[in-house]
């Protein structure tokens, strides 16, 4: 049982007994465990828009939900299980892509940003989705793609029909080639996928011409943003969904649209998801700060109509401060905090990262986001099934070591139930509250992820967080679709996962997230403040907001709460009362 030094009071309230061991609970022992609060981050005041305390739901169309049995989820079956996430009791509903494409990147390569993909249904379907999500209150935000379209876009294809130099290539990155016959790519840069950024095109006489910059795959060619062509036509976009109406946009690679102007070479191993000062440089691919510019005009627009509506920066920017840049009061609304998800589940680092995050977007009045997962990411109750600092940058596969099923689980419970006491705005993945993991052996052919086939096969990619997800036990692919088709194989073991087999049953994971997202809700906890608890062992993580007393512990040994503190809510069951097991959050109040 953990024991702590005297600690003496210095400023701040008293807090008394915080970490006591069971032994010292009585008398005059108590104020021998005193620790105090220290605010990090205040309270928003009464009224604060709905944004700096939601929680929103990504919904992933093509695993969502079936409607018509084609193995593909689509927005017919997302607008027939909106009752779950009401019942849930998220405030709103993310959609990623369900534009016309040609799915090189499920989705994120649009070929037309005004309509509705027949894979997925018909514009009038999701017209249907956002009077049913309106009427259980559910506030919805699409996916904008702006630093890069599909290579089968009309205006890709006018480019490459046209000349060097003509004007319908001015709105893509077209470069002549190094090399005394061109046949070296402009620069150095890189594929976030793999390969090089550059794809050669051959002329209309068919010999080798020039090369286009992908930053993605070669069939998602990045838009020039120093085209005023290519800003009308994206502000022309927002309003056409906003007069549909959206609550919102979350901004795909919102960190990338603006290169350096004269596209120097790179010249270092290329990291090109994780940080814009590298090495103490800035990339001349991302967070260049020509991309605020944009996001001040979107913001005008997006505020010329009713409702708080938002701007949610998907941008891969480090460190906090720099993120924060993109939330400043005239740009956007949020950014998801993806240090936070990256940290590793290290009592230490998760206290440095949420102070960090909270300071950052409190220096320019912006709530703080909190993310575990979501469809480009390895799901944390797999992530977490591993030793801490392990590194998994290729994905998982059959071959490669497995993680441990149980303690992933126990695990990411405990980080559910830490991240939504926290204050700000979470976001949540499709069939996290189920507790999901990844299918970490999906086989190699079915895979999609556009990393796997231009890595040559190294990175197994994403494939594994994007199965379509199980909603009851004992129907066909767990009642995803109702003809048994599924676009990826589910694993046999998800049948203990399905929402039926969940639902009603104390204790199952998502009864934890629902009581969880209620109490939340009922005090205040997305609004409320942070106060450290100190002095904190090395392996816990203990705060309070509002009076809630929230500790996590990530130590070997179990901790006492304070004598008088009943537990409200806990990640897993706790043997002796009053006591916080090992990998387990709870929620108390005096
Ligand atoms: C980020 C999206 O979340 C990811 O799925 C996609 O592959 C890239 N942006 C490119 O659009």
């Amino acid at each position: 049982m953990r024991r702590l030094k005297r600690s003496q009071p210095a400023g701040g309230r008293l807090i008394l007994g915080i970490y006591q061991p069971v032994s010292m609970r009585k008398g005059d022992q108590l104020a021998s465990a005193q620790a105090r609060e220290r605010t990090v981050h205040a309270a928003d005041p009464p009224g604060a828009p709905w944004w700096r305390h939601a929680v929103i739901y990504q919904v992933y169309p093509r695993s969502f939900a079936d409607s018509d049995g084609d193995g593909m989820g689509d927005l017919p079956g997302t607008t027939a299980r909106l009752d779950h996430l009401a019942h849930l009791g998220v405030d709103a509903v993310w959609l990623s892509p369900f534009y016309p494409s040609p799915q090189a990147d499920a989705g994120y390569d649009v070929s037309d940003y005004r309509e509705v993909d027949p894979l997925f249904g018909r514009l009038a379907d999701f017209e249907a989705l956002v009077g049913k999500a309106k009427g259980l209150g559910l506030r919805v935000i699409i996916d904008l793609v702006p630093n890069h379209t599909s290579d089968r876009h009309p205006w890709f294809l006018a480019a490459v029909a046209d000349r060097p130099g003509g004007p319908q290539r001015a709105r893509y990155i077209f470069r002549d080639g190094r090399g005394p016959d061109g046949s070296e790519p402009p620069n150095d840069w890189a594929s976030v996928f793999g390969g090089p950024a550059w794809t050669r095109l051959a002329d209309p006489d068919g010999r080798p011409g020039q090369w286009y910059l992908h930053l993605f795959d070669s069939r998602q060619p990045d838009l020039n943003w120093d085209n005023p062509a290519v800003r009308a036509e994206f502000e022309d976009v927002l309003r056409f969904w906003l007069d549909r109406g959206v609550d919102g946009f979350r901004v795909d690679v919102a960190n990338g649209l603006v290169k350096r102007s004269d596209l120097p070479d790179w010249g270092r191993e290329h990291r090109p998801r994780l940080a814009s000062l590298d090495e103490g440089g800035l990339s001349p691919m991302w967070d260049q700060e020509g991309v605020h510019d944009i996001y001040r005009s979107w913001r005008l627009a997006v505020d010329s109509y009713p409702g708080e509506r938002i701007l949610v920066a998907e941008a891969w920017v480090e460190p906090a401060h720099r993120l924060a840049r993109y939330v400043r009061p005239d740009e956007m609304h949020q950014a998801f905090n993806f240090e936070y998800l990256q940290a590793p589940w290290r009592a230490a680092t998760l206290r440095e990262v949420i102070s960090r995050s909270l300071a950052a977007a409190d220096a320019v009045g912006a709530p703080s986001t909190w993310v575990l997962s979501n469809h480009d990411v390895i799901r944390h109750p797999t992530r977490l099934g591993y030793p801490p600092e392990t590194q998994l940058p290729k994905g998982i596969g059959e071959d490669d070591p497995q993680p441990d099923g149980a303690l992933g689980l126990r695990r990411a419970r405990a980080a559910t139930l830490l991240m939504l006491a926290l204050p700000g705005s979470a976001y949540l993945y499709q069939g996290e509250e189920l507790g999901l993991p990844e299918h970490t052996t999906l086989p190699d052919a079915a895979r999609e992820d556009p990393a796997w086939r231009r890595s040559g096969r190294a990175v197994r990619g994403r494939d594994g967080c994007r199965v379509p997800i199980p909603w009851a036990a004992d129907a066909p692919a767990y009642g995803f679709s109702p003809t048994g088709r599924s676009w990826l194989p589910q694993p046999p073991e998800w049948r203990t996962y399905a929402l039926d087999a969940q639902r009603g049953r104390a204790g199952s994971t998502y009864e934890m997230y629902r009581t969880a997202l209620a109490l939340r809700r009922e005090l205040g906890l997305g609004g409320g403040s942070l106060a450290w608890l100190e002095p904190a062992p090395e392996d816990v993580v203990a705060f309070v907001n509002g009076d809630v007393l929230v500790l996590a512990n990530l130590g070997p040994e179990p901790v006492a709460l304070p004598a008088g503190t009943a537990v409200v809510h806990a990640s897993a069951e706790l043997d002796t009362a009053g006591e916080v097991p090992t990998d387990v959050t709870v929620w108390a109040r005096s």
